[in-house]
């Protein structure tokens, strides 16, 4: 239904209005009381689907990721459609707006996303109201807190925006993602590399290190990164003894496109990051032994791409804008895929 019918309408708008409009949809939706007949569609409960890491349970292995749920205002109706954890953020200490719209352009022909939003988003405080009045709560999914810096921040102050995110939100999610690689917020990629980035991930550990209980901090890289940058990544996640990486945000290459809105300035999410987040996945998984868990994340559109990230050696998988070109199907999918898998 929602590929013949709903997104043939909804490819009429802007995409950024129409992530607004559904956003709504989606509120009143469960308002009205349609959310026990969500989960009833869309989840997958069977217990070959869990995954115990960083000393945390999920109930699956499929996520939202980062930038649809920025401040944290759906994440309880989200869960309906059967995500076993939803990532809210990139939130920044203070509100911002972003860059000048028009910043998110469908590429329909490579089923493919260009944004620049420019971490739009109401601030971490904001969010913080929202998560206490709000709480994910038992039997509920978990949420990770993906934190960022301020567009105005000059890097060299960088870790001090990190530190307030992290302490904001400490209380209110379950695991932290620190994001330096959005391309779309100036300067913020030079953050990947090695003495700055060992500099950042030391000091929330030192921060987390003071909590009586610590919370899971994962590192957020782009596909980007040259294998030298991935094999200082790896040294670097060993070094800091941080818990994982998310594997990949998006990219700054157009190879292969054939849309007319290639040309635009952006980050590109979808099919044509399929295979480089998976090469990125299967890398980090060999050249450090799996030492760390990796969450694979980029063009995930089917139950194949997400076994293909699995099989790399991803423990868990994330998705965006296959969200929005399959509709809440694919996680149903890509769940009873992994059953079926389990069960041959
Ligand atoms: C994103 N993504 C993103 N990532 C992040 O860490 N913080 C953010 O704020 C955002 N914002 C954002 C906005 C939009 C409109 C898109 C399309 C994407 C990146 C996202 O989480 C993911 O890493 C990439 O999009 C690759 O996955 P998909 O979309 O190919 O499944």
């Amino acid at each position: 239904m929602y590929k013949a019918i709903l997104r043939p309408i909804l490819y009429l708008f802007d995409p950024e209005k129409i992530h607004h409009t559904t956003f709504s949809l989606i509120r009143f939706m469960n308002r009205i009381g349609m959310g026990g007949l969500f989960r009833s569609m869309y989840h997958v409960e069977n217990p070959v689907l869990k995954r115990e890491l960083f000393g945390l349970s999920f109930p699956n292995p499929v996520g939202l990721a980062a930038g649809f749920d920025k401040d944290a205002k759906l994440y309880r109706e989200l869960s309906n459609f059967g995500f076993g954890f939803i990532e809210i953020g990139t939130l920044t200490p203070k509100p911002q707006a972003g860059n000048p719209k028009k910043r998110l352009f469908r590429l329909v022909e490579d089923e493919a996303l260009i944004n620049r939003m420019g971490f739009n988003n109401g601030g971490v405080e904001e969010a913080v109201m929202r998560l206490k009045k709000n709480p994910s709560g038992k039997g509920h999914v978990l949420i990770g807190g993906n934190i960022g810096k301020n567009k105005a921040t000059p890097n060299e102050a960088a870790v001090t925006d990190y530190v307030i995110g992290f302490e904001a939100l400490f209380d209110h999610v379950d695991y932290f993602v620190v994001n330096v690689s959005s391309p779309n917020t100036p300067n913020l990629r030079a953050l990947q590399d090695k003495e700055p980035l060992t500099q950042l991930l030391r000091k929330l550990q030192q921060q987390n290190a003071e909590k009586l209980k610590r919370k899971p901090i994962l590192l957020k890289i782009a596909p980007d990164l040259s294998e030298a940058q991935l094999l200082d990544i790896i040294d670097i996640v060993s070094d800091t003894k941080i818990d994982g990486v998310i594997a990949t945000n998006t990219t700054i290459s157009r190879e292969g496109l054939e849309s007319p809105a290639r040309q635009e300035v952006g980050g590109l999410s979808g099919k044509p990051l399929t295979e480089r987040s998976t090469e990125v996945i299967r890398f980090l998984c060999e050249k450090s032994n799996n030492a760390f868990p990796v969450i694979g994340v980029g063009g995930i559109h089917s139950p194949k791409d997400a076994l293909e990230k699995l099989n790399a050696g991803a423990s868990l998988v994330q998705l965006y804008t296959g969200f929005i070109y399959e509709g809440p199907k694919l996680v149903k999918e890509i769940n009873k895929a992994l059953v079926k898998q389990q069960q041959a």
